[in-house]
């Protein structure tokens, strides 16, 4: 069995984050043409409540990618389940992870999304796990960098259980 382990950020945490990432990204896309690319499921309650920070237009859409083997060991193997509904090019897509953890499977949808040919393409992750790390990705927005734990809570879950934790907090087994 699982447990909810010991809380990493709170609710309060996460929204001053989110807020100093919405005036942020609100700066740096003033005059550019942002569409957010909300990745499923996770990213869901980190995107919503970031769009509520960013005070310029922007489009929203959704893709969802399934990563084969289970989210604790991901093994690279990538589909597009439910793609964008509207076209990038010469658009400023920004791609809202939950989290960035091997890298594998936002290595695969940049390279996805770049043969559309958008004008940029960046990525805002809620959490960054640089210490597992496969391919050497670059996050240009991140709520939070973490050690190497498995967390749950705000979006993210074991096993699709834990997303509506209102905190983030270290996944416990025994
Ligand atoms: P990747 O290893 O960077 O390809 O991450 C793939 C996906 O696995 C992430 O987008 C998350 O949805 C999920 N994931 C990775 N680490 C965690 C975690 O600690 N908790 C919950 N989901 C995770
Ligand atoms: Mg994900």
């Amino acid at each position: 069995m699982e447990k909810i382990g010991k809380i990493l950020f709170t609710k309060e945490d996460i929204e001053k984050r989110i807020k100093e990432l919405g005036e942020e990204i609100s700066l740096d896309y003033k005059d550019k043409d942002l569409i957010l690319a909300c990745v499923l499921k996770g990213a869901v309650y980190f995107t919503v409540d970031l769009t509520r920070n960013i005070k310029i237009p922007f489009i929203l859409d959704f893709i969802s990618i399934l990563s084969y083997g289970s989210s604790k060991n991901n093994q690279g193997i990538v589909r597009i389940t439910k793609d964008l509904d509207i076209n990038i090019l010469g658009k400023d897509v920004l791609i809202i992870e939950d989290i960035v953890d091997t890298g594998l499977t936002l290595s695969y949808l940049i390279r996805n999304l770049q043969t559309r040919n958008p004008r940029s393409i960046k990525v805002c992750t809620l959490l960054d796990c640089p210490g597992r790390r496969i391919i050497d990705i670059e996050v240009d927005y991140k709520g939070f960098e973490i050690p190497n734990y498995y967390v749950i809570g705000y979006g993210l879950d074991y096993k699709e259980k834990y997303r509506n934790l209102p905190f983030i907090a270290i996944l416990e087994e025994f």
